[in-house]
């Protein structure tokens, strides 16, 4: 059966059309029933109404004019301290990792236009050597994204026969790769609450021939992170493989900056973890640990690697110049930076007695609750001179709006005492409950 909008023409001239272009009148008419149709999404018509409503204070979709060294940045006609930044560790203003870009630009190009089924440069087997030293482990596989490291390699993991358990609560990248991975006929189940009791009870139930349980490493909303040790324990008890999702853990946590899982587990070597390229490293891409054989396999296997474009050259060579600075011992002290700096938040906005998660990233979130409240007190702390994201639903639950606040090495200590004063006065502008 055609669908209606399709209906409502002459059949007779849309069989003609084929091969040729559509008659125009056809075609805008069939982009206007789209446009109707996508609004016709529950999310999407709320999201919309959030856009429309709230237009003077929601703050998001901005364009950003300008932006310096110190995390200040010009967006709406004025300049504000940037505490939504990932680039936690400030690489992207260091000139090390700027000329390493622009020095690869003029030996490699731009792009070497080939997916990497067919051809790598050897900077990006160099970047994944670099890596996998950093990390102690045999190999890593770079993608793109994180995104795409998600959609290549959960349903390269999980297929027909085998069960895939999702922690609710993590990154949507994973539920949409989760997605992909039950079309092809993995059994996905969901874990709520992300506990070791929650995890053995659907293990017990499900039969399958392979396991991957997949959790994020550090949430990416609200900064905390799942209990990793007892998952892997009990995961590795059914002959599953815990797979990590770091990206906000990846060179802030842990030893060395090896992440969430490096941290809360003895080794990666049982694991699977994807870290991100993209955060504090300030480079592109995301990459993968594995061994030799496995990696072989995950080539061959995942289709955003095999059907995918890769990280260009130049942000590879980035990638060699961070882990230039993390084996250097100039890294203890960019990383100590971002631990005083988030210290100091954690600090102050607990003597301020707000209710806070997080703090052990970078990431650290105050719950205001309603969508209202959440984007005018985003808003509130702009006009005073600080960006923070005020995020509400769908990316946390409808009632669990936060303000989200990304701590940098490269604020200056004066910003955070700065932006503490301010939200000590949100407190009491907003009636905030204490923690
Ligand atoms: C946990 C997690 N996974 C995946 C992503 C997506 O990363 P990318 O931008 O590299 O695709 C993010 C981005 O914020 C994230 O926080």
């Amino acid at each position: 059966m055609a669908p209606r909008s399709v209906r409502q023409s002459d059949p007779k001239s849309l069989g003609e059309g084929i091969g040729r272009s559509c008659p125009e009148s056809n075609g805008k008419a069939a982009i206007e029933q789209l446009k109707l149709r996508l609004k016709e999404d529950r999310v999407t018509r709320l999201a919309l109404m959030i856009l429309d409503k709230y237009e003077d204070v929601h703050l998001k979709d901005q364009v950003v004019d300008s932006m310096d060294d110190a995390r200040h940045f010009r967006l709406c006609g004025k300049t504000v301290i940037n505490f939504g930044s990932d680039s936690l560790l400030g690489f992207d203003r260091d000139p090390r990792i700027q000329k390493a870009i622009v020095e690869s630009l003029e030996d490699w190009g731009t792009h070497n236009g080939a997916s990497r089924a067919f051809t790598s440069v050897a900077l990006c087997e160099e970047a994944e050597r670099r890596l996998a030293q950093w990390l102690n482990v045999d190999e890593t596989l770079i993608f793109p994204s994180v995104t795409l490291a998600n959609a290549g390699l959960l349903p390269a993991l999980a297929g027909k026969g085998d069960l895939l358990v999702v922690d609710r609560l993590s990154h949507d990248t994973l539920w949409q790769a989760a997605k992909v991975a039950a079309h092809n006929g993995a059994n996905v189940r969901e874990l709520n609450p992300a506990t070791p009791n929650a995890l053995v009870k659907i293990l017990e139930r499900e039969d399958y021939e392979g396991c991957i349980v997949a959790v994020d490493g550090v949430y990416s909303m609200t900064g905390t992170i799942p209990p990793l040790d007892a998952l892997d324990q009990v995961t590795r008890s059914f002959g599953g493989i815990l797979y990590i999702d770091d990206a906000h853990g990846t060179a802030v946590i842990g030893p060395r900056g090896r992440g969430a899982a490096a941290w809360k587990l003895d080794s990666l070597e049982n694991v699977l973890m994807v870290g991100s390229l993209s955060k504090a490293f300030s480079c592109l891409g995301a990459f993968v640990t594995c061994d030799q054989p496995l990696k072989r396999m995950l080539k061959i296997r995942s289709s955003t690697f095999i059907f995918g474009g890769p990280v260009p050259p130049p942000y590879l060579a980035a990638i060699c110049a961070v882990c230039d600075l993390i084996e250097s011992p100039e890294y203890d002290e960019i990383l100590g930076r971002l631990q005083n700096r988030v210290k100091r938040l954690v600090d102050g906005i607990r003597r301020i007695g707000l209710p806070m998660t997080g703090g052990l990233a970078a990431v650290v979130a105050i719950t205001i609750g309603d969508i209202e409240k959440t984007l005018s007190a985003g808003k509130w702390l702009f006009d005073r001179g600080f960006y923070v994201q005020s995020a509400t639903y769908p990316a946390v639950p409808l009632m669990g709006g936060i303000l989200r606040i990304q701590v940098n090495a490269n604020h200056s200590i004066e910003a955070i005492d700065c932006l503490l004063d301010a939200l000590d006065d949100l407190k009491t502008e907003f009636e905030l409950p204490g923690n």
